[in-house]
């Protein structure tokens, strides 16, 4: 999947190498059963938006990780780290030393359905394919974010994206363009996402899940509509219930979104960030007024979409 943006990866730089890289929300989450390997097979789309990490790589003899922002002390800052591990996957496919110091401001919250540890990892690629020259380009270093985990090579191309197979094969989807505005509310602490969907496989063996979403055709026919009031009837996420089951304060910031107008409330990936469609800016700034009056959110912020994925800049 070429978009184009593989110039800026051409020169080797002479000083740090800065990537912006964005959160992304699952338009369509259709989960199918549980594989021999663990993973669910799914049909997503992936719509990034912009709400932002940012990666600079420097020079350096080693390789080192600090950090900034969310995250702070809880984050492991070693190899166990997505960071870490897209620095030495990059290093053992290019055949290069892993040698870089590695700083990541970090605004996408942990844990949060919004796949910020693998928005790290994409911006690391990109960075990395720069500050050591390897200039492999997008299309392979999708193939090694693929290994790393299913939303890291979405990530790297950004927009709005099909994704099949566990999520990390992804196809652009040809939307014609136009701006989203969204409304995200931020909840205090994670959720894990291997328990979000054990928790769906448990709910779906006991009769209590909801049917499970049909294709996204409606989804992508509303894309090409540009009329919000058409994506928010063919928006949907099969997590979401079971994201509700562990967390259920998340039903309740849901419906102030829907009291307050949204046009559309749903469960971002995992969870427990909750996403609400608006009809432009104004209208979600209005939502957002009322989801931080409602104190049910550790932070509420305008958002729109779609958006580049990992970039320079
Ligand atoms: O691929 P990634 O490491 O981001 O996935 C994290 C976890 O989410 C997996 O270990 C698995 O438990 C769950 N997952 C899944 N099916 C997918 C993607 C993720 O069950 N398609």
């Amino acid at each position: 999947m070429g978009d184009g943006d593989d110039d800026d990866l051409a020169a080797v730089p002479s000083g740090p190498v800065r990537v912006r890289v964005p959160a992304k929300i699952n338009l369509h989450l259709g989960v199918g059963p549980a594989r021999p390997d663990g993973y669910h097979e799914l049909h997503t789309v992936y719509h990034a938006i912009s709400l932002y990490d940012e990666i600079t790589a420097r020079p350096g003899d080693t390789l080192t990780l600090t950090m900034q922002g969310l995250g702070v002390g809880e984050l492991a800052l070693d190899d166990s780290n997505l960071v870490i591990r897209a620095a030495n996957a990059l290093a053992a496919t290019a055949k290069v030393p892993a040698q870089a110091r590695l700083h990541l401001r970090k605004q996408i919250p942990l844990a949060g359905g919004l796949a910020g540890g693998s928005a790290d990892a994409a911006a690391t690629l990109v960075a990395l394919d720069t500050l050591w020259g390897t200039n492999l380009g997008r299309d392979e270093l999708a193939r090694i974010a693929a290994t790393l985990g299913s939303d890291i090579p979405f990530l790297l191309y950004g927009g709005t994206a099909l994704g099949t197979g566990r999520g990390e094969a992804v196809s652009p989807v040809l939307a014609r363009a136009n701006r989203w505005s969204w409304v995200v509310a931020f909840a205090d602490g994670g959720l894990s996402t291997p328990k979000v969907y054990g928790e769906l496989d448990r709910l779906r063996a006991e009769g209590r899940a909801p049917a499970p979403l049909g294709s996204s055709d409606e989804l992508l026919s509303a894309l090409r509509q540009r009329d919000p009031a058409v994506l928010a009837e063919a928006l949907g996420n099969d997590l979401q219930a079971a994201a509700i089951s562990l967390r259920p304060q998340l039903a309740e910031t849901l419906a102030v979104g829907d009291k307050a107008g949204a046009l559309a409330s749903l469960v971002s990936g995992s969870g427990p960030t909750c996403v609400f469609l608006a009809r432009d800016d104004a209208h979600g700034a209005d939502v957002a007024a009322a989801l931080t009056e409602s104190g049910l959110c550790r932070g509420v912020q305008l958002a729109h979409g779609p958006v580049h994925g990992a970039r320079i800049g």
